[in-house]
């Protein structure tokens, strides 16, 4: 089993952008967590993460027969990008949408996902591990529909 984790815009300076919010976990070790604890799923894990939306738009139609899942963060994007939501649908991958803040606790603009209505789930507000816990569902889910 294969999931890709796309993150994108401004998710590069986690670790040291808004620490008191976003934590102090640079990408980088997110990234060595989630494919240790791929290993542990037998899951392959990949990562992207672009602060352009259409690479985020590229990453998911080149997902589509490659992986058998994505766990998205689309950072701002998420509240209003049209684009990544219709390529979401459009590659019918089962991608849950990951925020690492709590997003309804935030800002007004914040608490709108334009692409969480196409994702199969979300998970906001539990940091950091919130990856780690979407990595678990698929490990559930797969076995789920038989793959
Ligand atoms: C975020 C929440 C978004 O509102 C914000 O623009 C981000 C990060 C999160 O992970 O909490 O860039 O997606």
């Amino acid at each position: 089993m294969r999931v890709l984790v796309i993150n994108g815009p401004n998710l590069n300076l986690l670790g040291q952008r808004e620490p008191s919010v976003y934590g102090s976990t640079s990408l980088d070790h997110l990234v060595s967590m989630l494919k240790d604890h791929g290993k542990d799923l037998g899951i392959q894990v990949d990562h992207v993460q672009s602060n352009s939306e259409g690479d985020i738009i590229d990453a998911l139609h080149n997902a589509r027969g490659r992986y058998d899942g994505a766990i998205l963060n689309a950072g701002a994007y998420t509240h209003y990008s049209y684009a990544i939501r219709d390529a979401v649908a459009a590659v019918k991958l089962p991608v849950i949408e990951v925020h690492i803040s709590n997003v309804y606790a935030r800002e007004e603009f914040r608490s709108r996902s334009v692409i969480a209505p196409v994702c199969i789930g979300q998970i906001s507000g539990l940091g950091v591990e919130g990856y780690l816990l979407a990595l678990d569902y698929f490990g559930k889910y797969f076995k789920q529909v038989g793959q």
